[in-house]
C-alpha cells in the first residue's frame, strides 16, 4: 500500500508516521518540505501535481489551519487550508480511486445543549475555523472512498500543550483561573493515529465503512476538570507544585474573551465508530495520564 500524508509535523501527522509505518510505503510531507513534492496547501496546483506523482493507495490529510483565533483575522487563508485543499485531495483521490482519510472537529457544531452529538445532529459552527472545517468535509464526503474523523481536544507529548501550560502556571502562580463550561473529551494524538491505521485496514477489505464518524476519548470533562486532574497527577508524581486544589478555581468561558468563541457543548457520541470498526475507546485520563507519564519524564 503507498500513503501520502500531509501534515506530518503536527500532533496527529507526528503519530501517524509511527501508526501507518507497518501498512506499506510512506510518503510523509509538511508545508515546509522542500523538493519536487508540495506538501503546501495554500498552492493548490502544486497539491494536485504532488498527488498525481505519488499516486497513492491512501491520502492521509492532517494538515489543517489549526489557530482559531487567528482564523478569524484571515479567513480566506484558513478557507483554503481547510475547504479548498481538501476539495483537491478528494477530487484527485476520485481520479485516483484512492481512499482520502481527513479530520474534522467539533467545532462544526454550535455547542448548545447537552447531549453528545451524533454524526447526522445539524451543524452550527460559531467561527472561521469551524466554517472552513465544515466545508473541508463537505468538499471530502462528495469523495466516495473516504473516511472523516471529527474529533477534540487534541493533545500530544511533543510541543506545546495545555498540561504543559497547567504544570507551568501551577509552579508560577498562588491561584489559576480555567474554564469551566465547555465540556468534551481531551484526545491523545496517538489515540487517532491507532485508529485510523486500524479503520484503513478495514475499509480497503469492507468499502461500505466509508464516511464521517466522530473519534474521542471517553468519558467527558471541562478544562478545569482537565487541570486538576493533571496538577493532580503530578503532585503524586513528586512534582513541585505550588497551587492547591482548590486555588484551581473555575470561571466561566466570559471570563477569558477571545476573538473566536468556542462551543460550551463539545461531547461527541462515537458509537458509530466503535460499532462499525468493532472498537472500545479509552477513558480519556487514560491518554492524558499516559502523556504526562513521558512530559514529567517517568
Ligand atoms: N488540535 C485540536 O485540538 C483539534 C481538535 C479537533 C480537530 N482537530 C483536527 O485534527 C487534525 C489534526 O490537528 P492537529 O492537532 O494535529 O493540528 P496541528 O498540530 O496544528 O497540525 C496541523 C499541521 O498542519 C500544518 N499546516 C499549517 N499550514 C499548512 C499549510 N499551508 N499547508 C500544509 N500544512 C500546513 C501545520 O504546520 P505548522 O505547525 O508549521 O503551522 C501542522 O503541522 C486537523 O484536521 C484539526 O482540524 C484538531
Amino acid at each position: 500500500m503507498n500513503i501520502l500524508l500531509f501534515g506530518k509535523g503536527g500532533q496527529v501527522g507526528w503519530e501517524l508516521q509511527r501508526s501507518l509505518a507497518p501498512l506499506g510505503r510512506i510518503v510523509a510531507l509538511d508545508w515546509q518540505t522542500e523538493g519536487r513534492l508540495c506538501g503546501d496547501f495554500t498552492d493548490l496546483a502544486g497539491l494536485a501535481a504532488c498527488v498525481r506523482a505519488v499516486a497513492p493507495d491512501v491520502v492521509v490529510n492532517a494538515a489543517a489551519h489549526t489557530a482559531v483565533d487567528q482564523a478569524e483575522s484571515e479567513p480566506e487563508r484558513a478557507r483554503t487550508i481547510n475547504a479548498l485543499a481538501p476539495g483537491v485531495l478528494a477530487a484527485e483521490a476520485t481520479r485516483l480511486n484512492a481512499w482520502l482519510v481527513h479530520y474534522s472537529t467539533d467545532y462544526v457544531f454550535d455547542g448548545s445543549g447537552d447531549t453528545a452529538w451524533r454524526e447526522g445532529d445539524a451543524t452550527g459552527p460559531l467561527g472561521v475555523y469551524g466554517r472552513t472545517k465544515l466545508e473541508g468535509e463537505q468538499a471530502v464526503a462528495r469523495h466516495d472512498r473516504h473516511l472523516i474523523f471529527r474529533t477534540s481536544w487534541v493533545f500530544a507529548a511533543r510541543g506545546n500543550n495545555f498540561a504543559r501550560t497547567m504544570l507551568r502556571l501551577a509552579n508560577e502562580r498562588e491561584q489559576i483561573k480555567v474554564v469551566a463550561d465547555q465540556i468534551g473529551a481531551p484526545t491523545g494524538a496517538e489515540l487517532l493515529a491507532d485508529v485510523t491505521a486500524h479503520a484503513i485496514r478495514r475499509v480497503r477489505q469492507q468499502p461500505d465503512l466509508a464516511g464521517l464518524y466522530h473519534l474521542v476519548a471517553a468519558g467527558e470533562t471541562s478544562w478545569h476538570g482537565y487541570a486538576r486532574h493533571v496538577i493532580e497527577r503530578a503532585r503524586q508524581a513528586g512534582q513541585a507544585i505550588r497551587v492547591a486544589p482548590e486555588a484551581i478555581v473555575a470561571v466561566p468561558s466570559s471570563a477569558y474573551p477571545v476573538p473566536a468563541p468556542r462551543p460550551l457543548n463539545s461531547r461527541l457520541d462515537t458509537r458509530k465508530l466503535q460499532t462499525a470498526f468493532d472498537l472500545r475507546l479509552p477513558d480519556w485520563q487514560d491518554g492524558v495520564d499516559r502523556m504526562l507519564g513521558e512530559i514529567l519524564g517517568r
